[in-house]
């Protein structure tokens, strides 16, 4: 630690730091544009100037090294003369459009400008002109408003690993630039819009829909994949009109991947405002209560066993865990939260969960991955394995493939081989990767659903434990077994129990004739046309999607911006998400519905309201009650292996189109422009 002063009050901070970090620690606020804590150092934009005792002139503090006993000041008539000059300079070229820029209300520059400019410029040379770029339909640019912080360029190279963007020119003629007019080719690209101090790059899809101050914000999380990355929406009156990342340095710091934040405009379009019921092969729209005795006609007389319940991939644990009950009270055991036919072995939460943390990616010196693709399946994740790579001073970190053999994964990777015979090779110790795994202090091995969904998923998780076992990855203070998940509700579904009971249907078993009557909860990602068509289906969710298209009874549910709901992610962490628009139409919360029909069965569910619900997913699972912890056991037992042998097939990639995963983005015009430029490029040619 080192001992410095600022404005004569004494701090301590880390040898190494800057004079910047040490005037934050003061206390003290030192504007800037290009330092980010999560980037390199640029030292570009001279907006942080400080006087050092004994200097000549003011340093930029984020690039200054401290010295022990350094005496630092950030508000001398140097200091402000200083930074008055630098804005004077930064504005001479800048437009001043405030009024019709997108940034306006939440322009870094702007606030600076105001904080620590002059009421006045000395220049009156006519300001220069930028071509704007062409970055793909996401961000916006207007490049005469730039102010060559170089945030982007960093950004891109360093956290996003797509180095696409870069600077041209020199002096007044420097422009930030993509090269070669083409789509940034990251699923990180919406963070630029936040990067960016001013208002050079913007959201595509939001330009001039509001200003920041008619916003209400709520605190959500992201159900586009299992990460659950922190979100705040904001919404204005009945329709959110943004998404944006909020700080968790524990899960996405303060990343959000472009599906998670551009979704947004699917939330209205295909909606199920009101049920539906089929009558002479039509669904025409009914009431509640006609929809409610129509699904108790059909229940009558059906046993138990001859009912089935598929829970989707966005459900929130509440409404999962009203469905399992719902099913009890009908005598059923075919309950199922694994649309895609994963298979795991759920007598141990680590046999399942991301036991290493998504940010113990930090700590580990070694990985492996097993049949998936990080930066399709969870970008927000892979950018944690990319920093990691990245780190300065913590030692290298080797990283192997399994699958995925043409796929950029934006870090270093050697690609093993491409299916589980590669994983028998290096449990012999055939391949010299097995010698890093088992040199390595902290090794980790994640596996994914390119892996689990086949057959033999099951023996492929028993063969990537035993492997983690025998290379040492699960000890006392270090669990290196890790289940990357693709569905934001599959940890709290198996948590809760969504799976078949003794004697119970999966999914697989529930289509093949398994059942007569099949309750859809938000299922849309499995073949819906092989379900019978002798079996009566009731479709609750938000989209008219397959589920939908196939239902006799549609209840009209609920989306993530619309209710209270929990969500555990992949590495098991239980999070809250909090309701920021009200339902369309007649939709209500899920567990609502469900509560409501067990009372018109005459099965009326425990709980009245969303607490005594909570209380009861506690009791089925205490981790609803508890902080989250990373998980380390001694316990190597492995999982069962179940009942089909490892087949040397290849993995495939779960995700075949990153933008069209689930039913909003479905719906979502964004995410279809950006299917058809990034993943059918073809037929936008061909159209
Ligand atoms: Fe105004 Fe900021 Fe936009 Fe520049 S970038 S025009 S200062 S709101
Ligand atoms: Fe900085 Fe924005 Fe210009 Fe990039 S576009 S250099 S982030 S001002
Ligand atoms: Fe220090 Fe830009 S913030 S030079």
């Amino acid at each position: 630690m080192v001992k410095v002063t600022v404005d004569g009050i004494p701090v301590e901070v880390a040898a190494g730091s800057s004079a910047l970090q040490a005037c934050e620690a003061a206390g003290k606020e030192i504007p800037r544009f290009c330092y980010h804590e999560r980037l390199s150092v640029a030292g570009n934009c001279r907006m942080c100037l400080v006087e050092v005792a004994g200097g000549r002139k003011p340093v930029a503090s984020c690039g200054f090294p401290i010295g022990e006993g350094m005496q630092i000041f950030t508000d001398t008539e140097v200091v402000r003369r200083a930074r008055r000059a630098v804005m004077e300079f930064l504005l001479i070229n800048h437009p001043l459009d405030c009024p019709i820029c997108d940034q306006g209300g939440e322009c870094d520059l702007q606030d600076q400008a105001f904080g620590y400019g002059a009421d006045h410029s000395r220049y009156r040379e006519n300001k220069r002109a930028v071509t704007d770029k062409y970055l793909g339909p996401l961000v916006k640019t207007v490049m005469t408003r730039c102010i060559q912080c170089t945030r982007c360029i960093r950004f891109s190279t360093e956290i996003a690993g797509v180095p696409e963007l870069g600077g041209i020119s020199r002096g007044e003629n420097l422009e930030i630039t993509n090269y070669v007019e083409k789509a940034l080719t990251s699923e990180l690209s919406g963070n630029l819009i936040d990067i960016c101090p001013v208002g050079a790059l913007t959201s595509q899809p939001y330009a001039f829909t509001a200003r920041s101050w008619e916003l209400k914000r709520t605190d959500s999380i992201d159900v586009c994949d299992a990460v659950g990355t922190n979100i705040v929406m904001h919404a204005r009156g009945a329709a959110v009109l943004r998404i944006v990342p909020r700080i968790n340095d524990e899960v996405n710091e303060e990343w959000l991947s472009d599906k998670g934040r551009f979704v947004v405009d699917g939330f209205r379009r295909r909606r199920l405002d009101r049920p539906w019921v089929r009558v002479d092969g039509k669904l025409q729209p009914a009431s509640w209560q006609d929809a409610f005795s129509t699904i108790a006609m059909r229940l009558k007389n059906v046993p138990g066993e001859r009912i089935g319940a598929i829970a989707g991939d966005m459900c929130d644990a509440e409404s999962m865990m009203a469905l399992k009950d719902l099913m009890e009270t009908l005598g059923s055991s075919n309950i199922d939260c694994r649309q895609d036919g994963a298979k795991y072995d759920t007598s141990r939460r680590d046999f399942y969960i991301f036991n290493s943390g998504i940010a113990g990616i930090e700590d580990a010196d070694a990985l492996l991955i097993v049949g998936t693709i990080p930066r399709q399946e969870a970008p927000v994740l892979n950018a944690r394995i990319r920093k990691r790579f990245l780190a300065a001073g913590r030692g290298g970190f080797p990283i192997a493939m399994i699958g995925a053999p043409n796929a950029d994964p934006t870090y270093a990777a050697t690609v093993l081989g491409a299916g589980p015979d590669t994983l028998a090779e290096l449990a012999d110790g055939k391949l010299p990767f097995a010698d890093v795994l088992k040199n390595a202090k902290k090794p980790m091995i994640i596996v994914g659903h390119g892996a689990l969904t086949r057959p033999d998923g099951q023996a492929i998780a028993k063969a990537c434990w035993d492997l983690a076992a025998q290379v040492g990855a699960i000890a006392p203070d270090w669990h290196g077994f890790n289940v990357l998940h693709t569905a934001a509700s599959r940890v709290a579904g198996l948590d809760l129990g969504l799976v078949p009971g003794a004697r119970g249907r999966d999914v697989a078993g529930m289509l093949d004739g398994g059942v007569d009557v099949l309750w859809l909860l938000g299922a849309d990602e499995f073949a819906t046309d092989r379900i019978g068509p002798e079996t009566f289906v009731i479709y609750q969710g938000h989209h008219g999607d397959a589920g939908a298209a196939r239902a006799d009874v549609i209840l009209p549910g609920t989306l993530y911006a619309e209710k209270p709901g929990t969500y555990t992610n992949t590495e098991g962490r239980v999070q809250e998400a909090f309701r920021a628009i009200m339902p369309p139409g007649d939709a209500r919360e899920d567990w609502r519905i469900l509560r409501a029909f067990s009372e018109v069965v005459g099965r009326k569910l425990p709980y009245d309201t969303i607490e005594a619900l909570r209380a009861r997913m506690k009791r089925a699972c205490p981790v609803f009650g508890a902080a989250w912890a990373r998980h380390a056991t001694s316990d190597t037992t492995p999982p069962q292996a179940g009942s089909v042998a490892m087949s040397g097939d290849p993995f495939h990639p779960v995700i075949a189109d990153y933008y069209l995963t689930h039913a909003v983005c479905r719906a979502s015009p964004t995410m279809e422009t950006c299917s058809g430029i990034y993943v059918h490029p073809a037929n936008q040619a061909a159209e």
